[in-house]
């Protein structure tokens, strides 16, 4: 290793887009490990528009791990970031920057401390999974860094002790996170199951409806459904396993009436368990957003019934934001020019839409 007295630092810097679920996560059968009581289907969104970028870096000058998020420090000691930083030190190797003279080895990294800059271009906990693309992006960096050999699947099992959606945002396209068998969460795990390429002519958009702060985070929220809800054991043994089987079939054949039904139904699922969660309060703001979401879902489903055949399919996770997929530019543009008239701009209503996939399509109709 180099000497200490030569204040050398070795940065490496990646970008992991979000992911959105089209079958829904929500329950821990283990809460350190997050391990999931159900298998769940994201689509990864494209890296330009949702997506966090991480800078890590490490230099024997640095005395202890630190992490800035947005540019503000935020502790590390929380087991989360404790977990990933110490299987991926666990499974760093030799290092050798030959230019800048620094040589590191394996036994050198338990010695060495990291420092982390993360930034989100999108609202931070407004329920567009950040979570997932923070943790994602975190344990990609330091991998890299760490000069890691595992591949994608091995690292998405210890994102995900980040934050379980996490996983999912190690591959693009459509990804399963395959909750496993195993106690101690070696098989549970993302495994890709299309590329971005096979369904491209989907479009995803998302209308922030409402950009704040989430007030419940996932993790207590999915805690307190297992605790108390009647349905959840219903859905995760029952319902979940069939829309898999199912979703994983309308996905290979780019089937969207089957793809649009059951991600539809998941979604209306995820959030019928929630309301049968005990403690499930919602405050005047977030009956009104609650009211929003109802307009959306039903704008979207008169529609798709007055086509004949679905042109999109609606999701919403634990934040109030409307995540639309539609089949292809044409819906898109016929989707937009609803939105703007059910929803005007610069009214109550202002949906801000950010169209993932082909900003020119907001363009198109002024
Ligand atoms: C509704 O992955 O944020 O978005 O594992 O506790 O960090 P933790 O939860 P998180 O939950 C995501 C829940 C969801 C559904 C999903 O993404 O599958």
């Amino acid at each position: 290793m180099a000497d200490e007295s030569q204040k050398w630092v070795l940065m490496v810097t990646a970008q992991t887009p979000t992911n959105i679920a089209v079958i829904k996560y929500w329950g821990k059968r283990d809460e350190n490990l997050i391990l999931a009581i159900n298998d769940s289907i994201s689509v990864t969104l494209d890296p330009a528009h949702l997506c966090t970028t991480t800078t890590v870096a490490v230099s024997p000058a640095f005395n202890q791990d630190r992490m800035w998020l947005l540019g503000k420090e935020i502790s590390l000691s929380g087991g989360r970031y404790q977990n990933c930083l110490r299987e991926i030190r666990a499974r760093a190797n030799d290092v050798e920057d030959e230019k800048k003279g620094i040589k590191i080895t394996k036994k050198d990294w338990e010695n060495l401390r990291v420092h982390v800059a993360s930034y989100n271009n999108f609202p931070t906990a407004a329920g567009l999974a950040s979570s997932a693309a923070g943790f994602a992006c975190l344990v990609y960096s330091l991998a890299k860094l760490m000069n890691v050999q595992e591949d994608n699947g091995r690292l998405s099992a210890i994102a995900r002790q980040g934050s379980g959606s996490a996983c999912r945002s190690l591959y693009g396209g459509f990804v399963k996170w395959v909750m496993g068998k195993e106690e101690n969460g070696s098989d549970s795990i993302a495994v890709p199951l299309v590329d971005e390429r096979h369904w491209d002519e989907l479009v995803i958009i998302i209308a922030v409806v409402c950009s704040r702060q989430k007030e419940t985070s996932s993790t207590s929220g999915m805690r307190e459904t297992v605790e108390t809800s009647a349905l959840i054991e219903h859905r995760a043994k029952e319902v979940v396993p069939k829309r898999i089987i199912q979703m994983e079939e309308a996905i290979q054949k780019r089937d969207f009436a089957t793809f649009t039904h059951l991600t539809c139904a998941d979604s209306n699922q995820f959030h019928a368990v929630c309301l049968d969660t005990v403690n499930f309060l919602l405050n005047v703001s977030q009956i009104l957003m609650v009211c929003l979401i109802f307009r959306i879902i039903s704008c979207v489903e008169k529609w798709n019934r007055s086509e004949g055949t679905p042109q999109v399919a609606y999701t919403f996770d634990a934040g109030p934001n409307a995540v639309l997929i539609a089949r292809n530019r044409t819906s898109t543009s016929l989707l937009l020019q609803r939105l703007l008239f059910h929803f005007p701009p610069n009214s109550e209503t202002d949906l801000n839409s950010y169209v993932i996939g082909d900003k020119s399509l907001m363009e198109d109709i002024g």
